[in-house]
């Protein structure tokens, strides 16, 4: 029953505008700008194996879990688990989700900030001047170390998502994904193609593809872990807020089989993209953060065709940051709407406003406030630490033991039939096993790995 609802919430329109928008939340900047150098720095092939178990094993499972929880009870994180566990300290699970989301789009709508400026950027041509990525490096470093000219990207960027989330779920988010997603793909294969037929791709292409086992250890099956939680959305409450909007007729399994495989191919194929053209331009693939916006530049520049192609690619950096950054300022939205009964209104103006704000110091680590350190770390580092490598992964594993043992499987087998029998065998006895004893003891291992470093 759907009559708690508030009307301030709202409603997806159809299936595929929900299936686009959660993949439009998935597919981000974890995608485009964080995969390709973790896969660089972590040895490229056999990474990339061990990010599609994690997907597959530990992911797959708690997104069909989110989407249950958000569909079951039509709340946001706080009141999802309050709901189904009322006064419990269950909900603390959902606080955390809350408070996740707050911390990553602080720092999120930074880099979000850098995709806009560097849109502009390519389009003036001024990032594709220079002959190797040192001086490209040197570029980037002096624009993210530039306050006046990050807080204005960084306040355009927040203002986009702010102005789309404002007009709620069916005629702000939906619409935008409608749009936005369809052209991350054709841009994805346009640049594919350009990058596949360079001379010498083949070289990045086998280091993608072959994987070499002797690089795997303890931290690597961490990050791909990790990677796998930021890439899916998953573990703050995001999908169970995505999940709230959808109505009691769509099939649950098969969209969250649609957003995995969505997800995962981007991801993929964005590899395609990056790893021929660097090896075909003769660069290092282990540049780190840095991939995106000091090395590709150099790639572009030496490339026929490169000023147009280096413009699409920064359009679809900035898409993929915008309808993943709609998803983060949606479930804290959607807290002060269902618990605290606010005007979506003013739900959107002040958390963004604030989110914002929060956001400024990390928009500084990189200039003013660099030597602002605190164990080693700036704000920036911080904020992305606590929030994907410890909220992100809890939150996941909590997630998991509340459906698979408190809510129970039972419970969440039946609110996925609800409609049709679409959830039979092998899938839902393959999925109780995974939700409640695969999935909890793979992240509390991984997590003890971390805090028992060998
Ligand atoms: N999945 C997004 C990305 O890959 C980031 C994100 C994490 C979005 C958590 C929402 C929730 O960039």
């Amino acid at each position: 029953m759907k009559t708690e609802s508030n009307n301030q919430r709202g409603f997806w329109g159809s299936r595929m505008g929900f299936i686009l928008a959660a993949s439009g939340s998935a597919v981000g900047l974890g995608n485009i700008w964080k995969f390709p150098y973790i896969v660089g720095q972590n040895g490229g092939g056999a990474f990339v194996l061990i990010y599609l178990v994690c997907i597959f094993v530990i992911g797959t499972p708690i997104m069909l879990a989110e989407f249950t929880l958000g569909r079951k009870t039509n709340r946001n994180p706080v009141g999802a688990f309050d709901q189904l566990k009322p006064g419990s300290s269950w909900t603390g699970i959902g606080y955390m989700g809350v408070l996740a989301g707050f911390f990553i789009l602080s720092f999120y709508g930074v880099v979000g900030g850098w995709t806009f400026a560097y849109v502009v950027k390519s389009i003036t041509g001024s990032v594709l001047a220079f002959p190797s990525p040192k001086e490209a490096g040197e570029f980037f470093g002096n624009f993210i170390g530039n306050t006046g000219e990050v807080l204005f990207y960084h306040a355009l960027f927040m203002g986009t998502c702010i102005a789309i989330v404002l007009r709620g779920i069916h005629g702000g988010i939906e619409k935008a994904c409608d749009v936005l997603m369809p052209t991350l793909v054709v841009i994805l294969f346009l640049l594919m193609l350009r990058s596949l037929t360079l001379d010498g791709a083949m070289e990045g292409l086998a280091f993608y593809l072959t994987p070499d086992f002797s690089k795997i250890n303890a931290n690597v099956i961490l990050v791909a872990l990790g990677q796998a939680f930021f890439s899916l959305s998953l573990g703050m409450g995001c999908m169970i807020t995505y999940g709230s909007y959808l109505s009691d007729k769509e099939n649950l399994t098969s969209c969250t089989v649609y957003v995995v495989i969505f997800d995962t191919l981007i991801a993929l194929l964005v590899g395609m993209v990056i790893f021929p053209a660097v090896f075909a331009m003769g660069l290092e693939p282990t540049e780190g953060p840095g991939l995106v916006f000091s090395v590709l530049p150099t790639v572009f520049a030496s490339m026929p065709m490169g000023h147009g192609v280096a413009v699409i690619f920064f359009i679809l950096l900035a898409i993929a940051a915008i309808t993943s950054g709609i998803s983060l300022l949606e479930v804290v939205v959607a807290y002060f709407i269902d618990q605290r009964g606010w005007q979506r209104k003013k739900a959107v103006l002040i958390v963004g406003s604030a989110i914002f704000a929060f956001g400024i110091p990390s928009g500084l680590s990189f200039g003013v406030m660099a030597d602002v350190k605190f164990l080693g770390m700036n704000f920036f580092d911080h904020i992305d630490n606590i929030a994907s490598n410890y909220l992100l992964p809890l939150g996941g594993m909590l997630t998991a033991v509340f459906v698979g043992w408190v809510w129970g499987t039972k419970n969440a087998h039946e609110e996925i039939e609800k409609h049709e029998n679409e959830f039979g065998f092998p899938w839902a006895q393959c999925w109780e096993f995974l939700i409640r004893y695969i999935t909890p003891v793979a992240v509390g291992i991984v997590f003890i790995a971390k805090f028992f470093p060998h």
